[in-house]
């Protein structure tokens, strides 16, 4: 049995597509693997949070984790920095990995934009540090969205040359990325060509996990189309992004091929689809929603789940941060 983690940051507005690219895959390989998901507030402050957000925040990723149908109590749910070894290991890593890699990160080059001098290091490191992440479990699989793959590919990096450097040449894993399903790359509601994301100042660019019946129908209502009738083949669909990504929402909310949904849609009104879509988001969605939000009425009962997680994750990332001390050469204390 192979070992997953992942990460999502609490960063508010958990939307449709970190749960179509990630969330919902958490549970669905639960039974296969033996899985680590963290909630990554240690990321999160890349970024200034308000301290007061980030805990209820926080609290939100860890509800949606539980909500989607992972087992907290098979699988372990936890926050990142409850489990300081993330963050030791990620030191020996910032040490590891070369500037010249990080300055191609595309997700540091997109968040820091033209204002280099004034983005925190943390940001710059980010990437070292979300290979700790996996790392520090010896994590054979990661599932995530399409958006982190250049990610998972650093943090082979940083794993081939930590086993070269040290002549420990199975030390670890080389991480295999999951990326699958429907809509690995969720795209706005508004643009597109733009993927939907936690910080687009318009929130009718996402549907967010919380939204209620009445917010996911007037958003869907909303999304852009082209003038155009329903696309009717695949190939006509790829051209228009607009049609294409909610095509790909419908197909992996209702677990089917996007040629199938293409096919049965072929040449409609987007007026009839969106009703079809809403129906299917809402059903889909809600319920995960409600019980969202019945668990954040319930920080005792979440705070306990991210404790005895963390506690469980410590277990393993312990003995193996005591070896890769023992291998950098780090004295005992
Ligand atoms: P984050 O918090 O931005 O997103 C969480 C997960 O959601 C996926 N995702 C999407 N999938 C499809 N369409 C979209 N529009 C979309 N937006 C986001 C992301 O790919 C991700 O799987 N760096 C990570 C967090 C992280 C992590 C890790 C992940 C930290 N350590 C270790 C895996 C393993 C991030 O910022 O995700």
């Amino acid at each position: 049995k192979g070992r997953i983690l992942s990460g999502v940051q609490p960063t508010g507005n958990l939307h449709l597509g970190n749960y179509l690219g990630a969330i919902r895959n958490f549970a669905r390989l639960q039974n296969d693997y033996e899985c680590l998901y963290c909630v990554v507030d240690q990321h999160a402050i890349t970024v200034w949070q308000e301290p007061a957000q980030l805990a209820a925040q926080t609290r939100e990723i860890a509800s949606a984790f539980l909500a989607a149908g992972v087992d907290g109590t098979k699988q372990i749910i936890f926050n990142q920095s409850m489990v300081p070894e993330h963050a030791q290991l990620a030191w020996i890593f910032n040490c590891v990995a070369r500037m010249g890699w990080m300055s191609r990160m595309t997700q540091f080059k997109e968040k820091a934009g033209k204002d280099r001098e004034n983005v925190s290091l943390g940001l710059f490191a980010y990437p070292a540090l979300m290979a700790a992440d996996i790392l520090i479990y010896k994590a054979t699989h990661v599932p995530v969205g399409e958006d982190q793959k250049q990610h998972l590919e650093l943090t082979r990096d940083i794993a081939i040359k930590f086993n070269n450097d040290f002549a420990q040449p199975d030390f670890f894993p080389i991480t295999e990325p999951l990326i699958f399903g429907a809509a690995t790359r969720v795209m706005s509601l508004r643009d597109g060509t733009k993927k939907m994301s936690k910080s687009d100042p318009s929130d009718y660019s996402r549907i967010n996990l919380t939204d209620d019946a009445d917010a996911i129908a007037q958003k869907i209502r909303r999304a852009k189309t082209d003038p155009l009738p329903m696309p009717d083949t695949l190939e006509d669909a790829e051209k228009r992004p607009d049609a294409d990504n909610l095509l790909g929402i419908y197909a992996a909310l209702a677990d089917q091929e996007k040629d199938a949904v293409v096919a049965q849609f072929a040449g409609k009104q987007f007026s009839e689809f969106k009703t079809a879509l809403t129906e299917l988001a809402v059903a889909k969605l809600g319920p995960i929603g409600a019980e969202m939000q019945r668990l954040m009425k319930d920080p005792g009962h979440v705070d306990g789940v991210l404790r005895n997680g963390a506690q469980r994750a410590r277990a393993i990332a312990a003995p193996i941060l005591d070896e890769v001390y023992r291998t950098v050469g780090f004295l005992k204390p």
